[in-house]
């Protein structure tokens, strides 16, 4: 089957879409003997993408271009996700090539709990699995996703996802398509940092999320709005006030919910329809206009 994110060129290499994620809720179930936490979280991709471009060369090389605050910030970073995610692909895809140029073109904003790194590394296993012609199954693929982060096996999937476990236990779900306003700040956070606060703070695990799928599922959006939970968002917020701030006014100018998304910053503001996202987006400043679950169609054609 044809996936609309991925497209070969007319040279052999592959372009591919590598949509952002945000979180509708993000429960924390408890933390783990392995340092991570166990999480319960509905995952939806975005029409705010990067695009991962990988063509045969004798050797591995990562490229990032695209907007230069997120550029810097991926080369700060030292060796990225992508590199990271290509060099577990070769060590599985025994006997063939495992050079390429890969480049990622990059729009989505770096430290910003929109999963913006995971996308490259979930786009570069996919398209590097075409190039290299490796032929793993999708079992396989989702476990050398896990080894490269806990964000990265729903990305390889793809769609709505509810994510368990580490962030290895995926569930996809069918919801109702919705529009966002999408709201970044120019400070990043860790995760390891949300996560450890959350910890010293007692730990406290949000509510059932049972309502907030019943209504995305169904499509009441107003319902879902009041629904959206990130139980990392009070401790983030209590460090970055702003993130608090800009949440309440969203709500005051008529979203109808609004949520920090993954570890932060970004605080993601429900509306009614695209018409609605785009009015919010005006009244902030640098703030995007996305529409979730995103098939990737048209994107790479
Ligand atoms: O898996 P990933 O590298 O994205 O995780 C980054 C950090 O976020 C981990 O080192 C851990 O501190 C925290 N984390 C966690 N539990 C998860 C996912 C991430 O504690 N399920």
């Amino acid at each position: 089957m044809s996936d609309p994110r991925q497209r070969r060129l007319d040279d052999g290499s592959i372009v591919r879409a590598a949509p952002a994620k945000l979180n509708v809720f993000l429960r924390i179930r408890g933390a783990r003997d392995d340092g991570y936490h166990d999480l319960e979280s509905l995952v939806l991709p975005l029409s705010l993408a990067d695009t991962v471009t990988v063509a045969s060369a004798d050797a591995l090389r990562v490229d990032v271009g695209g907007d230069d605050a997120f550029t810097s910030a991926v080369d700060a970073g030292g060796m990225n996700l992508a590199l990271v995610a290509a060099l577990a692909l070769g060590e599985s895809c025994s006997g063939g090539p495992t050079g390429a140029t890969i480049t990622i073109d990059k729009r989505i904003p770096v430290a910003a709990g929109l999963g913006g790194g995971s996308a490259d590394a979930a786009a570069v296993l996919l398209a590097l699995q075409s190039l290299w012609g490796c032929g793993l199954d999708t079992e396989t693929l989702l476990e050398i996703a896990a080894r490269i982060g806990s964000d990265v096996p729903s990305m390889v999937l793809g769609g709505a996802v509810v994510l368990r476990g580490r962030g290895e236990r995926l569930e996809p779900v069918d919801v109702v398509p919705t529009w966002w306003c999408v709201v970044p700040f120019d400070f990043p956070t860790r995760s390891p940092d949300a996560y450890r606060w959350w910890d010293d703070q007692g730990g406290v695990t949000g509510p059932d999320p049972a309502p907030a799928l019943d209504a995305i599922r169904e499509g009441n959006v107003g319902e879902l709005g009041r629904l959206l939970h990130n139980d990392l968002e009070p401790v983030v917020v209590a460090r970055h006030p702003v993130i608090g701030r800009t949440k309440e006014a969203l709500l005051d100018a008529g979203a109808l919910g609004a949520v920090m998304s993954g570890s932060g910053p970004t605080v993601v503001a429900l509306a009614r329809t695209e018409l609605h996202a785009t009015e919010l987006a005006g009244a902030f400043p640098g703030a995007i206009t996305v529409s979730a679950p995103w098939s990737g169609a048209g994107s790479v054609g």
